[in-house]
């Protein structure tokens, strides 16, 4: 409960850092700041909670296919998406930074789909 509170409160840092997108460097500094807080709770709940991690969770269910969670399964797409969207952010960002404006409505568009499989990934959490 405690991991999916912290999960909730980035989710809100990271809306406060889209907010702040008119102001380009503390923009991008915060959305960094909020990937590194995204990876640091995935290590800790993975491999340092004592109860069985997600993923062992998903394994288990694949060995028992009768009793599979779905919402696990669901939690688990829409976790490893946004780290595969925090990558295309992180990357189109950068070049946006760098001056290459062309890429902003790329930028934009991969935004609202972060946004929604970030907020997936809260609500899927607190349901697990
Ligand atoms: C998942 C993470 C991110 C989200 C959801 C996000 C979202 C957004 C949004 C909604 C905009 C406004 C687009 C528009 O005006 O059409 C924007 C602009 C921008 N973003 Fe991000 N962003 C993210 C990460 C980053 C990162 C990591 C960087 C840099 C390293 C970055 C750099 C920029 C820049 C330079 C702009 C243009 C600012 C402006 O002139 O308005 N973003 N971002």
């Amino acid at each position: 409960m405690l991991y999916d509170i912290i999960n909730a409160a980035i989710f809100l840092l990271i809306l406060f850092g889209v907010s702040q997108h008119h102001r380009r460097l503390r923009h991008a500094n915060l959305m960094r700041f909020c990937f590194v807080l995204d990876l640091a709770l995935l290590v800790v709940v993975e491999f340092f909670r004592d109860k069985p991690s997600a993923v062992v969770k998903a394994m288990d269910t694949v060995a028992h296919v009768a009793d599979t969670n779905v919402i696990l399964v669901i939690h688990i797409g829409f976790s490893v998406l946004v780290l595969v969207l925090w990558v295309v952010q992180l990357v189109s960002g950068t070049k946006v930074l760098n001056g290459q404006s062309g890429r902003l409505p790329m930028h934009a568009m991969w935004a609202k789909w972060f946004l929604l499989v970030r907020a997936g990934n809260v609500i899927t959490a607190f349901m697990v």
